[in-house]
């Protein structure tokens, strides 16, 4: 791989959105885990608009069966717009603008058979071709001022090669993360010596956690080409990354910003309380109501 793919504009992110959310049953019996609405807007969305703010150009969702509802989700609702403007609602028809993607600026490929995150983004791969790329797994929600993409955009300008958003978690959760080995710190970015998938919590190598953001270099796609097998039995994207280091420049971001992880009901419950204190049109009625609700007046 050449010095000039390792700094090219990252214009592609990749959802996979194949896995079958079983935490979320029976809401995801029909429903994609991603269309979960946090407040008033679906899982997805979010992370959609996260890559635009990014300087993402195009989408590309791997998907699996039952999953269509995403599809529908970005495409233009015609009935429902032409609806909305026979009845002048213009902020109504402002938000259904907003869930749209253009015309040739997504894609989506199916997995078939969740066989684990590596072989999910592998699944991209004639789709990105040659390209660094980014993924965001939409049920790690990231509240920041600045986007979680957005940042590691911008650090990825200055350093090239390969990064992933990372956090301290508490040590007893690691077993549940990809785990790095932490090298020299610069600001807040840390390099990556070394990463391991779900390690037991006694021999985790530190409590930095990768969160659901990457940047990646393509030569991942030769990696897990080979579908080697990890933890769980499945094929696993921090694997495939490990054999990365050494390469091209790799690196931890410590991002600015909350994580929530949605794909978890106690962090998505966290999420809609947040989400709904932090939009002006909906704080001044919840949070009192909260208040009273945790004083035990409710
Ligand atoms: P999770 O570990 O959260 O799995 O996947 P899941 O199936 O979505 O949910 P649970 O655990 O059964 O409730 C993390 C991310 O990786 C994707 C998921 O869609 C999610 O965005 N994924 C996982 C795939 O796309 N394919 C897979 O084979 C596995």
């Amino acid at each position: 791989m050449s010095i000039e793919t390792t700094r090219k504009k990252v214009r592609t992110v990749v959802f996979p959105v194949a896995g079958l959310g079983t935490r979320f049953l029976p809401a995801t019996k029909v429903i994609p885990k991603e269309m979960l609405t946090v407040v008033d807007k679906p899982l997805i969305q979010y992370a959609v608009e996260e890559a635009r703010e990014a300087g993402i150009e195009h989408f590309v969702f791997v998907t699996g069966r039952g999953k269509g509802a995403m599809e529908d989700h970005f495409d233009l609702a015609f009935e429902l717009d032409a609806t909305l403007q026979a009845r002048n609602k213009l902020a109504e028809i402002e938000l259904l603008k907003e869930s749209r993607l253009l015309p040739g600026t997504s894609s989506f490929v199916r997995q078939q058979e969740p066989l684990g995150l590596g072989h999910a983004v592998w699944c991209a791969r004639d789709i990105v071709g040659d390209n660094p790329f980014a993924v965001i797994l939409p049920d790690d929600l990231v509240h920041a001022e600045k986007g979680c993409l957005a940042q590691m955009v911008e650090a990825y300008e200055q350093v090239g090669g390969n990064i992933v958003a990372v956090e301290n978690v508490p040590r007893e959760d690691v077993y549940r993360y990809g785990v790095l080995s932490p090298g020299a710190e610069k600001g807040a970015l840390v390099e990556v010596k070394g990463l391991v998938e779900k390690p037991k919590v006694e021999e985790a190598p530190s409590t930095l956690s990768i969160i659901g953001r990457y940047i990646l270099q393509p030569g991942i796609f030769s990696i897990l080409e080979k579908g080697q097998r990890g933890a769980g039995g499945e094929i696993q994207l921090t694997d495939g990354m490990a054999q990365l280091i050494g390469g091209a420049p790799f690196h931890g971001l410590r991002f600015d910003g909350t994580r929530y992880d949605c794909g978890d009901k106690v962090g998505f419950l966290h999420a809609n309380v947040a989400y709904g204190l932090a939009r002006p049109d909906i704080a001044a009625k919840f949070g009192p109501a909260l208040k009273g609700f945790l004083a035990g007046k409710l």
